[in-house]
């Protein structure tokens, strides 16, 4: 049976007397609502290491929107199931209480690339994904931490974050686990109507087009979507649109 633990101490007691033991930790970092991209980063982090937490948490100080907040599915007896199939020996459970006992006193704020792209869609997102992910590397202490590549922006700064505070741990970055139509898994796709469905997939042909990205933004509203933002970043091409009231993102190598 997969242990649950809630409490931060009871958790940082536990996995720190492991690593006493010799066990090396894997950690996947989630929101639950588990799908095949959660999954695959727990089947790694069960690869490479002795020991694999998975934490849920729903992070309330990286949505600015409540409704989104809100809609977030918790379907928390299946995800322990999933988590535990897919190799997970430990769930970490924290409420808000446990985590922000400093009511968010304290954050970190990244002052470059968290204000683009996705930063500048989404007002403090990622100062409330920095701060959640350095408190659970704090109570976890994992040797390898893994992380989607489907949420680039979160990879790239979790993992800068890891080397301007010198964390000792690595930052595995994972393949986008997508649907047989190149639709990226994602929490938010149960949300889609069935014609949204039926359109998103295209985001994901479009992005791989190599078309310029001003080309790419037109295709997009002219399949339906409403485009926040489609960049070309290095070997990457980043894009993030709203079908209805799902907002979904993806990128590709450029
Ligand atoms: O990617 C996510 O699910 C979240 O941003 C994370 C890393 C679990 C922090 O809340």
């Amino acid at each position: 049976m997969i242990e649950i633990i809630r409490n931060a101490n009871a958790a940082r007691d536990r996995l720190r007397g492991l690593s006493r033991q010799g066990h090396s930790i894997g950690f996947v970092p989630t929101m639950g609502a588990l799908h095949e991209g959660h999954l695959s980063l727990v089947g790694r982090a069960g690869a490479e290491n002795e020991k694999v937490v998975v934490s849920i948490y729903v992070n309330p100080t990286q949505y600015d929107d409540p409704d989104d907040l809100a809609n977030y599915p918790r379907p928390l007896e299946q995800d322990l199931e999933k988590a535990e199939t897919a190799g997970a020996h430990i769930a970490f459970l924290p409420d808000y209480e446990e985590i922000y006992a400093d009511a968010y006193r304290f954050r970190v704020t990244e002052n470059q690339l968290s204000r683009e792209l996705e930063g500048a869609h989404r007002s403090g997102h990622f100062d409330g994904v920095l701060t959640v992910v350095l408190k659970l590397f704090g109570i976890v202490r994992p040797d390898r931490a893994y992380f989607g590549e489907k949420d680039w922006q979160q990879l790239q700064l979790v993992r800068d974050m890891a080397s301007a505070f010198f964390l000792d741990l690595e930052v595995v970055s994972c393949p986008t686990v997508r649907e047989s139509d190149g639709l990226a898994m994602s929490s938010r796709n149960a949300r889609l109507a069935p014609v949204e469905r039926s359109i998103a997939p295209e985001f994901h042909r479009v992005l791989s087009s190599g078309r310029p990205t001003s080309e790419m933004e037109s295709a997009l509203k002219n399949a339906g979507f409403k485009v926040d933002y489609v960049e070309r970043r290095g070997e990457r091409v980043l894009g993030a649109v709203r079908l209805g009231k799902v907002r979904l993102i993806d990128n590709v190598e450029a």
